[in-house]
């Protein structure tokens, strides 16, 4: 049997992050907000981490979400769906994380990568994604997980423990995400604007 080749998902060395920080500051923050979708959309639920400076709605409605590409049904064509987004403008932390862990991190994570928006992404359970691309690779750090979670590239599926490591996803390909498990899924994920997988 030939060997599974994992280089769509790509571990970042020497970096790690307190994941008890983030899961407290995470209910702190819960507190104060809740997962948003855009309307009509199910299975999907955001929390914006950045935003463009001053600007409100750059967090609001479909720009919680963004442009994608899908295969809807059996005959095979792909489809756009949602809208642009213009990811470098995203520079400015949303004032809610300001004085938590998640700002250290922001820094931490801009200081390595060119990112755009930076969310935290609700999975609920059983529950999974479109088969999609996105327009440019994911970096993930696994907050609250379970076994039953796995991101899928292709044919091939890995699941991401919540231990403080980050993974950039190679999104260009077909992928999804599920959530097997009864308790919902949250992971932080930025867009990163080089792709390393080219
Ligand atoms: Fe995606």
């Amino acid at each position: 049997m030939a060997h599974l080749n994992f280089s769509d998902f790509y571990q970042v060395p020497d970096l790690k992050f307190n994941i008890q920080k983030m899961r407290s500051d995470l209910d702190k923050i819960l507190q104060k907000k809740g997962f948003k979708s855009p309307k009509g959309v199910t299975n999907f639920g955001a929390i914006s981490l950045n935003q463009i400076p001053n600007d409100d709605s750059s967090i609001a409605g479909n720009n919680i979400r963004g442009i994608y590409w899908t295969i809807p049904d059996e005959k095979g064509k792909e489809v756009v769906r949602d809208v642009p987004i213009d990811e470098s403008k995203y520079t400015q932390i949303v004032p809610e994380f300001k004085n938590t862990y998640f700002n250290e991190v922001y820094e931490t994570l801009k200081k390595k990568f060119k990112l755009g928006r930076v969310r935290l992404l609700l999975k609920e359970p059983r529950s999974t994604l479109s088969w999609h691309k996105d327009p440019e690779p994911r970096l993930h750090i696994p907050i609250i997980t379970n076994l039953g979670c796995s991101m899928v590239i292709e044919n091939i599926a890995k699941h991401l423990p919540a231990d403080g490591h980050v993974t950039i996803t190679n999104n260009t390909k077909y992928h999804n995400f599920f959530n097997g498990g009864e308790q919902a899924r949250v992971h932080l994920v930025a867009c990163v604007l080089e792709n390393p997988f080219k």
